[in-house]
């Protein structure tokens, strides 16, 4: 059983002035009602195909609150990593706001998007996402290369995560030698190693067998707990969920509590 959250918030347009275009990311970002951590209000999306709209999101509402971990709960198609591009900033929503930490993400232009991701998601893909011919260390600190961090400085934060993750033995080895698991647990180190503001997860277990993913799982929960970040995990898997401190329902575009 399903039931719609509370009513989204009425916004003030005039709240949010637009920002200039040539300023830098973080600076550009609007300040806006200091609420919840993360907050969507009226989010809707829909994509345009030949001459018919597929409507993926409507008025979708939900908060977060700082450091909570939150399970989405969707079957396919219902529009999860949808909501998670849109978080990200990957893809540009339709109408409504998403705050991350009193900032409007939706004021921003394609490149401080582009700038703002780099400096404050991490990301976990169902395959993992690794780049081949970067090494496990290489992999991992990619996020800090692409922000400018000195590779002195980028090892010395990679290391004590691949510890973390139970591979520093492996920072030479390329990802077509580790298994699904070991591939997910570098990618684990490489979504936290840019202290983020947020870690997006999409299908982290959707390949792996029962007991890796609930390995990884547990992982996944204890470094993001331990670093104090929030995570969002979009999947259909109802188990996978269980490891969340709340479970939302991804459905017919509106985003539900999830009732016992
Ligand atoms: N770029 C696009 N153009 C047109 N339709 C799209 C596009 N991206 C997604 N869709 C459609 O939007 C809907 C939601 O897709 P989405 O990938 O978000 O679902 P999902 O919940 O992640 O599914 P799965 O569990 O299979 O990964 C689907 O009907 C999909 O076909
Ligand atoms: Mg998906």
């Amino acid at each position: 059983m399903t039931a719609p959250l509370h009513p989204p918030t009425t916004v003030d347009s005039t709240q949010f002035p637009p920002n200039g275009a040539d300023t830098d990311a973080a600076a550009a970002l609007t300040t806006g009602p200091a609420t919840a951590f993360l907050r969507f209000d009226d989010l809707s999306k829909s994509y345009q195909e030949g001459d018919r709209t597929r409507v993926v999101l409507q008025n979708a509402h939900a908060e977060f609150a700082r450091g909570e971990f939150v399970a989405i709960l969707g079957r396919s198609g219902s529009g999860k990593s949808t909501l998670l591009n849109l978080i990200s900033g990957i893809d540009r929503i339709d109408s409504g706001r998403i705050w991350l930490d009193g900032q409007d993400l939706t004021a921003l232009d394609d490149r401080q998007r582009t700038l703002f991701r780099r400096r404050n998601i991490g990301f976990i893909f169902q395959f993992f996402n690794l780049i081949p011919t970067l090494t496990v260390l290489e992999n991992v600190t990619l996020p800090l290369e692409l922000n400018g961090v000195p590779q002195r400085e980028a090892r010395s934060r990679a290391e004590p995560l691949l510890d973390a993750v139970g591979l520093l033995d492996r920072t030479a080895t390329f990802p077509d030698r580790l298994s699904g698991g070991e591939q997910q647990r570098v990618a684990i180190a490489r979504a936290l190693v840019h202290d983020p503001l947020l870690v997006l997860a999409d299908e982290p277990t959707g390949n792996l067998d029962e007991e890796t993913g609930q390995q990884t799982l547990a992982l996944l929960d204890r470094l993001t707990r331990q670093a104090g970040k929030n995570l969002i995990m979009v999947t259909h898997s109802v188990e996978a969920a269980g490891y969340a401190d709340r479970v939302l329902v991804l459905r017919e575009g509106q985003l539900m509590k999830r009732e016992a």
